[in-house]
């Protein structure tokens, strides 16, 4: 297969991570026999930079004609503090997002054996977790009407779902518990906002085409609660768009490290593949950043837009090797380069036939 690949470092750590991220999939399409292009475009503050926008034209085109994008990070200091900056990186994020359609947001929470004392939760909460995180990523307050009144004293952001929309992304997430465990978690705020509960009426009416998969439905501050106190019993969570932000920021602290947790982005176009971890401009070009969670992204990558399983689980056992091998970087105890890790995880797939 010949596979094209849109690479988007944007900012921070991104350049780095995906440095790694592409050193995997050299190493896996050589093992494997797959040809390999990867076009360059900005994304995010550099992009603002050199283009004035964080989402150009020429870096949608380029999506729009990729097999997958493979996404490292956006954000830049000098942006966050500046609340009255009308260009910011996250709207190239954003605009990525609504422009390629990609209204579902894959976040899989697993845990490595030999990671476990690293959680900041207790051993036997968390050896054993497997979990997959569903966030819708294009509605909800993060689109809907927002502003400001009364002199710029009053401000106003829009939770709003569409019935198409809400189907969409719980059909989905049916699907894919249908592919595990069969166990379904519905997070809302039904007992208060409008918008959670048509989300509830349309998933209580979906039930009976899924009759083999039990449902439960959780509200989304008791879930925050659930996460943290009994990880495992969670197979598949759906949930809308900022509740699904904030619960996989918790989520991610289950594994040990934030630096472990990938995604994928999917829905009507080019799908995308991004480490969760963002641009943590603090550690950029210091070589510390964790590459695992941007290398796992390309795992994603070829088997949600290839469908290349064994090209994926290549990748899986080579970082799950890393870890055992102690071969990490400072957030997981040790004392390996960015760089390191990503050679080390390249040269063990090329190896490893
Ligand atoms: C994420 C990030 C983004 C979000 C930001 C950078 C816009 O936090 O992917 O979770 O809020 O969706
Ligand atoms: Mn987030």
């Amino acid at each position: 297969m010949k596979l094209m690949i849109a690479k988007l470092p944007g900012d921070g750590i991104g350049p780095e991570v995906i440095d790694q991220a592409v050193k995997a999939v050299d190493a896996v399409c050589g093992r494997f026999g797959h040809g390999v292009s990867y076009s360059p475009g900005y994304v995010g503050a550099c992009a603002i930079d050199k283009f004035g926008d964080p989402y150009p034209a020429e870096t949608h085109a380029l999506c729009m004609e990729s097999d997958a994008v493979l996404f490292g990070a956006v954000g830049d200091p000098k942006y966050d503090n500046d609340p009255t900056s009308k260009v910011r990186p996250e709207q190239g994020l954003l605009a990525i997002r609504k422009k390629l359609g990609l209204y579902a947001n894959l976040r899989p929470v697993e845990t490595f054996p030999s990671l476990a004392d690293k959680s900041p939760l207790k051993t036997e909460l968390v050896q054993g977790a497997d979990f997959l995180c569903i966030r819708e990523l294009t509605g909800g307050m993060y689109f809907g009407e927002k502003g400001r009144l009364d002199n710029g004293n009053t401000a106003y952001d829009t939770c709003i779902y569409s019935r198409a929309e809400v189907e969409r992304i719980l059909r989905l997430a049916f699907e894919y518990a249908g592919r595990r465990r069969k166990h379904l978690t519905v997070v809302d705020k039904a007992n208060v906002l409008e918008s959670s509960r048509l989300w509830r009426q349309i998933a209580r009416e979906m039930e009976p085409e899924y009759p083999d998969i039990q449902v439960d439905y959780m509200f989304v501050d008791n879930a925050a609660m659930q996460l943290i106190r009994c990880p495992k019993f969670f197979d598949v969570l759906v949930t809308e768009n900022t509740f699904g932000d904030i619960l996989t920021d918790e989520a991610s602290c289950i594994s040990g490290s934030m630096g472990l947790l990938a995604s994928a982005s999917i829905g009507e176009h080019t799908s995308l593949f991004e480490p969760i971890h963002g641009s943590y401009p603090q550690a950029a070009g210091k070589g510390i950043a964790n590459p695992v969670a941007a290398i796992l992204s390309a795992a994603m990558m070829f088997e949600y837009a290839f469908a290349l399983m064994d090209e994926g689980k290549a990748i899986r056992d080579a970082v799950a090797a890393s870890i055992k091998a102690g071969v990490t970087t400072e957030d997981l105890g040790g004392t390996a380069s960015t760089s390191e890790v990503g050679d080390w995880i390249a040269s063990y797939i090329a190896q490893n036939n």
